[in-house]
């Protein structure tokens, strides 16, 4: 395929602890391009079910307020932003309440179909490019990304990291306590019907345990850079 345009996709999937998003904004803003967090626009959903009183649990109730929500998402790898219906959420999206229901909502279909959808439109928009990060974004909301990274972690290293984000002290949340919701949030994600986690074939593995977050963004940069060189 002849390379007309110099926009570049990079899709970053894996589950979470493993440094996605920390990679995806660096890689975005070291190479100029969009960055866009699809964990955030499935947290921002959650949140406004919570606040609209719909059970979580219940995937019909869930399905039929589905097209409701408004989600807009900013997509400057610096300064991130994302809105429900015109409200800030970046900030309550992260709550334990919205972590423990998230699971649930993105496995309704009918979330899941329109959410995909606004994903498709923000990577079809970007001009210079933009770099994706989510579960399904090489698998299934873009499957002709230019280059496909899926990242890994060992449990430990996983743990440890989501439990300092949270809590800005490493040890004060129990790295245990996080492994284990992590490891069920893993489960709930990786067994869903429609587009669970899930490494595409044509991904490039990387398995961060032993790697600085440095180390991880040089890998990725050169992939990206390889890919340019190959369509050149
Ligand atoms: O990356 P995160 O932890 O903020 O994602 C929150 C949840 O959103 C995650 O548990 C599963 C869901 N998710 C998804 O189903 N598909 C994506 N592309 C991104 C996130």
């Amino acid at each position: 395929m002849a390379a007309t345009t110099t926009a570049v996709v990079v899709a970053i999937d894996g589950p979470s602890g493993t440094g996605k998003s920390s990679t995806s904004k660096a890689v975005a803003a070291r190479l100029g391009l969009g960055y866009l967090d699809t964990g955030a626009q499935y947290r921002a959903f959650t949140w406004w079910m919570l606040r609209h009183g719909v059970d979580v649990n219940d995937p019909e109730a869930v399905a039929a307020v589905a097209a409701k929500p408004t989600v807009v998402s900013g997509t400057d790898p610096l300064a991130p932003t994302i809105t429900v219906d015109g409200a800030d959420v970046a900030r309550p999206i992260r709550t334990q309440e919205v972590t423990g229901a998230v699971s649930a909502v993105s496995a309704v279909p009918e979330v899941r179909a329109r959410i995909t959808a606004l994903q498709r439109r923000i990577a079809g928009d970007a001009g210079d490019g933009i770099v994706v990060e989510g579960r399904d974004i090489g698998t299934t909301v873009l499957p002709d990304a230019d280059v496909k990274i899926f990242l890994t972690a060992s449990p430990e290293a996983r743990a440890a990291r989501r439990n300092g984000e949270l809590t800005g002290a490493p040890g004060a949340a129990g790295i245990e306590a996080t492994r284990a919701a992590l490891a069920r949030r893993d489960a709930a994600d990786s067994s869903r019907k429609t587009s669970p986690l899930a490494r595409a074939e044509d991904a490039v593995e990387v398995d961060t345990t032993e790697l600085t977050l440095e180390q991880v963004v040089e890998c990725v940069v050169t992939l990206v850079a390889q890919h340019g060189q190959q369509v050149r």
